[in-house]
């Protein structure tokens, strides 16, 4: 049983990879399916919060009340996100945003040509949509982040939460199997400030329900 008691919190989240243009039938994109982030979404409608899930390219069903805005960019999921971020209580980073963006898409199908057998692509750096939202300076939502990591968990994470100025951090080893990217497990960390908590290996459904416990705890004490 799980109670309907967050009807008067907005809460966005992010979720799903981004797609970077290179052509008309070309991209750059990585590996994640949206499960996480949408398993959020759902464990936070669940218990009645207003949810906006802003989402990159996935092929997943929308959950029950949960309003969906689709992007496909970087630069397209950055505008929703500081579109939504000034009426929303909480804002979760849960999508893995490209990086980089190639610096120019080309109008037509690039074509090789005949004895060149390297090409050269220029990227440009994306916004950093979690950073953007978190350094607002009025009706700034409690920004929780996402952190991928192959290694270094803890002080990458850590490096991350001070860096783009978050409350919250939830880092994922993805160097380990069944892990992370594209899986339906999950196992998280989450770092703040003045603490951690580990949320072992767990179904990315259990999860999405611990996590928005645990954030709505934080999000409470820091109101007080
Ligand atoms: O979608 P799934 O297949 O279920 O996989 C889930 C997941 C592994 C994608 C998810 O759990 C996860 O870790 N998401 C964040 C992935 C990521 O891009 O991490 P990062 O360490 O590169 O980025 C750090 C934080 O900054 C993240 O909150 C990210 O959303 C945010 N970011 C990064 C770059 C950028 N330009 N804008 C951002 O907002």
């Amino acid at each position: 049983f799980q109670p309907a008691d967050l009807s008067n919190i907005k809460i966005a989240i992010t979720a799903g990879p981004t797609r970077e243009s290179i052509d008309p039938v070309r991209y750059l994109t990585n590996h994640s399916s949206g499960k996480m982030g949408y398993a959020i979404a759902e464990a936070a409608a669940k218990r009645g919060a207003h949810v906006t899930l802003i989402s990159g390219p996935v092929n997943l069903a929308t959950p029950a009340n949960v309003e969906r805005v689709d992007t496909d960019s970087a630069e397209q999921m950055h505008q929703a996100a500081m579109d939504a971020a000034t009426n929303h209580d909480i804002f979760i980073s849960c999508a893995a945003v490209a990086d980089f963006r190639p610096a120019e898409i080309a109008t037509q199908k690039m074509k090789k040509k005949s004895g060149e057998d390297e090409m050269v692509l220029r990227l440009v750096k994306n916004p950093d949509i979690v950073a953007s939202v978190a350094g607002l300076t009025e009706q700034r939502p409690f920004t929780v982040g996402f952190a991928a990591e192959t290694q270094d968990v803890e002080q990458y994470a850590r490096g991350k939460l001070s860096r783009k100025n978050l409350d919250l951090i939830c880092a994922n080893d993805v160097s380990q199997q069944g892990l992370g990217f594209n899986s339906d497990s999950n196992a998280l960390h989450l770092y703040w400030p003045e603490g951690d908590k580990a949320l072992p290996l767990a179904s990315k459904h259990e999860l999405g329900q611990q996590l928005i416990s645990e954030i709505i705890d934080q999000f409470k004490a820091k109101q007080h």
